[in-house]
This record gives C-alpha cells, sequence and structure tokens, in this order.
C-alpha cells in the first residue's frame, strides 16, 4: 500500500519537477549565472559508507543510479565510490569528485562531523550536497532518510512483545548499539531506550565499532560471560548485519533469546524465517532512494525541491535543511509476505532457497 502510495507520489514529484524546467536558477552563485541550465546531461556523484551491510550494494546504489537514468532520459552519468568505512578514505572521494567536477554529491558519510570539511569544500567549488540517509554536517542542501527514532522505537517495542510476560524489571538485556560516528545510531538508540527504560534492567550496553558483526560478535561473547548465560532474556541489535555475529555468538553459547534487527536485509529475513531472529525493521528503500535521485537532479539542475522535499530537519551546523523522511515498518514472521515480497524486494524463491525450504513451509511463504 505504502509502497504503491509513493510510487505514485515520486511520479507526481517528476511530473511536477518537469514542468517547471524553465523555472529560474535557485540563487546559485557559484558559475556568476553565466551557466546554462543545465539538461539530464549531468553527472551525479555517489559516495556511500560502507559495504559489510548489504543494502548499500543491493539496494541503495541501483535505486539512485535507476532513478537518476529515468529522471534525465538515460543522459546524466553517476560516479560512484563506497568508503569501506574509512572517513579518512572518504574525504579522498570527496576530493576526487571535486576534481572531476561532478555537477551535485549525494553523500552517506562514514563520520557525520568529519565529513563537514568536504561538504564545504563541495559548495565552495560550487556542488551542492544531499546528504544520504545520515544527516552530514555542514552546508547541505538536502537530506533524504527514514524516521530513524521511530526506527529505534520500533525495535524497542517489538522486543518488549517478544519478551511477552518476562518483559519485567528484573529480566536483564543486552543492547548492541551501532556506531558512534552514525548519527542515526545515536537515533536508533534514543528510541529504543525511550521504550526499554524503566521496563526491563539494561545489563549491558555496547556502541559498535563500524557496525561490524565481527565487533559485534565479540561483544555479545563478553556480554554472555558479564551477564551469564542463564540471565540474559533478549537482545537489542540495532541492525541485521550486527545482529547475524549476536546469534553466531547466542547459538555458541546454546542460547536461543529474541533479537532485533533493521534492513530487512535477506539474511536477516532468513532468520526470521528460522526463527534465530525476532525482528528486522522494514525501510524500504525505493522512496528513499528515488528521493535523494530526484532532490539531486533537480539541484544540478537549479531547480526548486519545494516538490519534493515535504519535511525539514535540522543538524548542529545546518538549519530547517529540505527532507524527505519515509516510514518504517517492524517486519517480524507474520508479515515478510505482506511487506518484502509484496514490495518486490525479495521474491519467497529467493527466501525460502535451500536450507530454508522447511521453514518456509511453516510459515506458508513458498506456496
Ligand atoms: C543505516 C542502517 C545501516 C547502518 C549500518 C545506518 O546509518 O540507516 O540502515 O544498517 O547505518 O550501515
Amino acid at each position: 500500500m505504502r509502497r504503491a502510495a509513493f510510487a505514485v507520489a515520486a511520479g507526481a514529484m517528476a511530473v511536477s519537477l518537469a514542468a517547471c524546467g524553465s523555472a529560474k536558477e535557485s540563487g546559485d552563485k557559484s558559475d556568476g549565472g553565466k551557466k546554462a541550465a543545465k539538461g539530464g546531461d549531468i553527472t551525479v556523484g555517489l559516495l556511500l559508507p560502507e559495504n559489510k551491510t548489504a543494502r548499500y550494494e543491493k539496494f541503495d546504489r541501483p535505486l539512485i543510479e535507476k532513478k537518476i537514468s529515468e529522471l534525465t532520459n538515460g543522459k546524466a552519468k553517476v560516479e560512484y565510490n563506497n568508503a569501506r568505512q574509512d572517513a579518512n578514505l572518504q574525504a579522498q572521494q570527496v576530493d576526487t569528485m571535486i576534481t572531476n567536477k561532478v555537477d551535485v554529491l549525494i553523500v552517506d558519510a562514514v563520520d557525520a562531523k568529519a565529513i563537514q570539511n568536504s561538504v564545504q569544500k563541495a559548495v565552495d567549488a560550487g556542488i551542492k550536497v544531499v546528504a544520504y540517509d545520515r544527516l552530514a554536517e555542514g552546508p547541505i542542501s538536502a537530506y533524504t532518510s527514514f524516521d530513524n527514532t521511530q526506527v529505534g522505537k520500533t525495535q524497542g517495542e517489538a522486543l518488549l512483545k517478544a519478551l511477552g510476560a518476562k518483559a519485567t524489571k528484573s529480566s536483564k538485556i543486552v543492547m548492541i548499539n551501532g556506531s558512534v560516528t552514525d548519527p542515526n545510531a545515536a537515533q536508533f538508540k534514543k528510541g529504543a531506550h525511550s521504550v526499554l527504560d524503566g521496563k526491563v534492567t539494561i545489563a549491558k550496553e555496547y556502541d559498535t565499532k563500524e557496525w561490524s558483526p565481527d565487533n559485534a560478535n565479540s561483544e555479545m561473547e563478553a556480554a554472555i560471560s558479564a551477564v551469564g548465560k542463564k540471565n540474559i532474556a533478549g537482545v537489542y541489535s540495532a541492525n541485521d548485519g550486527m545482529a547475524g555475529g549476536i546469534i553466531t555468538a547466542l547459538k555458541a553459547a546454546g542460547l536461543s533469546v529474541p533479537v532485533t534487527g533493521q534492513d530487512a536485509e535477506l539474511a536477516g529475513v532468513q532468520r526470521i524465517v528460522t526463527g534465530d531472529q525476532y525482528m528486522s525493521v522494514y525501510k524500504p528503500y525505493a522512496p528513499e532512494a528515488e528521493a535523494a535521485a530526484e532532490m539531486a537532479v533537480a539541484l544540478a539542475q537549479g531547480k526548486s525541491l519545494d516538490s519534493v522535499a515535504k519535511d525539514k530537519v535540522s543538524s548542529g551546523s545546518q538549519k530547517d535543511v529540505p527532507a524527505v523522511l519515509v516510514p518504517v515498518t517492524s517486519l517480524t514472521k507474520a508479515n515478510i509476505k505482506d511487506t518484502v515480497i509484496k514490495d518486490g524486494v525479495y521474491t519467497a524463491d529467493e527466501i525460502c532457497a535451500g536450507k530454508y525450504k522447511a521453514a518456509c513451509e511453516k510459515l506458508g511463504l513458498n506456496k
């Protein structure tokens, strides 16, 4: 439903953007007003933060590239790079984009604060910046993401639901959060705490360097020895990648407790099918990616963002940034069909391949 509604809205946006093709340049002084308005013949720089979490290469990149191509009749070029969790490398990648004179930049920052310098450099070179998913500091022109505090609340609520009668103050849970360099991680954490605090005891809590599944695995092992395996009622994991590492540690200790996640990664959905993971947060990447593409193309062409960006956000350094924030859904065994399968993110065959066949049959997924 939501996806369909968004597709219609996105279609309307494309029409309205095309319709205002002759709109005047948006106060951009970088070219002294001399440069002719750009058509489809633009270059968009796209920088994503890491490749251990599946979403970036599997969804974000191809979806953004596809939409940019659609919006420009295949005329635009996309220059892509992935920072592999290295903030210094990402700064170099921005420099390269500036040297190559891209028309606009879409950046998902490894480190939202450290990127500020690079955003400023790009803007000084006349290149507008769209912050993607993570709210980069600095003079960005637009932002697209999800309601990230709501993601954390959704995770916390699902964990309480999974604990059921065990959701009491004497129940101990472990919280494994994302990276401190990612402002989203702070919002997920805040949202989750707002739901869990006072309802259960948070026996151990970690911020995980680089969102790394291996680091999450070590944190879980440490929590098991510190808290005692019999005393752990559930685990808050901020995303599916880390949930993978956490569940490996739990299994090694012979433990099976509810674990949360986020991203609806294929491996995460498969763990939900088998019952190893309780939930994930389904964030439909298409509307997020498409909004980024719409805004980047509009900015490169000097058009207004008004028809696309209905929200506004503020970062530590920038007020009232035009934004698109996409709603999220809690994903459990109960709604795999109505979410990721219905939206065409995965086919039932993909989810139910090989060893997942029997568990899928029990859920009626491969019928
Ligand atoms: C994203 C998540 C992702 C995490 C690790 C966050 O900023 O919103 O979807 O799992 O980074 O890359």
